[in-house]
């Protein structure tokens, strides 16, 4: 598979880590398109003490990457900013407000904006895993756009049947349903009443 991922600036940059790492350690993912808005390396630095930009994939990943390229949000002639590109799908995680009313608008004036558009017009899997409470209107009238216009509203609520012991398993445990929902089951994915 090639894939997507974004990082916005909405709180959650541990599950933004977990995914691009459980996407490295996929060996069913060939490759992995990763992109950080500018808000995004703010949240990051003051939630995982990360910052940078240039090596920011290696720094997560605690590794060089085997398989992701990172781009710049304001690359817009990135190659997944054109449908002609193969990718199987798009991940955005976490998804803030502000790109979920970007994505909701079709404004595609970022890569990470206009990388979404194009997925939705390919008619190819984009999940936005939004991050914020409460809702206001607004917000609840761009995740009905977004997901008539073909989106997965896939909200950043991980469970609690699970048992986590942290946060980071917390964290690991949504991202897993996050990519089971993409095709990719994972192995250490919590499954309920799994018959012996
Ligand atoms: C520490 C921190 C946490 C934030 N958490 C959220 C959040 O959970 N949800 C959200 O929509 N915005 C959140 N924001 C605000 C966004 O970063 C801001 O709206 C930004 O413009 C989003 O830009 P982007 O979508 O290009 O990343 C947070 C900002 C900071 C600094």
């Amino acid at each position: 598979m090639h894939l997507t991922l974004a990082i916005t600036g909405a709180s959650g940059a541990v599950f933004g880590r977990e995914a691009l790492r459980a996407l490295e350690a996929d060996e069913r993912v060939a490759r992995v398109h990763f992109v950080a808005s500018e808000n995004a390396l703010r949240v990051l630095a003051e939630e995982l003490g990360v910052s940078g930009r240039n090596d920011l994939v290696e720094k997560l990943l605690g590794t060089a990457p085997a398989k992701t390229i990172q781009h710049s949000d304001a690359d817009i002639g990135a190659a997944i900013a054109s449908g002609s590109h193969p990718s199987n799908g798009m991940i955005v995680l976490p998804c803030s407000m502000g790109t979920l009313a970007a994505i909701a608008h079709g404004l595609a004036d970022s890569l990470i904006a206009r990388a979404a558009d194009v997925t939705l017009k390919e008619g190819r899997p984009l999940l936005l895993c939004l991050r914020e409470t409460p809702f206001n209107r607004i917000h609840l009238r761009n995740m009905t756009l977004a997901a008539e216009a073909g989106a997965t509203i896939f909200p950043c609520i991980p469970a609690f049947y699970n048992h986590p012991v942290d946060s980071d398993e917390m964290a690991r445990q949504f991202v897993f349903r996050v990519l089971a929902h993409i095709g990719l089951a994972q192995p250490g994915a919590y499954v309920w009443k799994e018959e012996p």
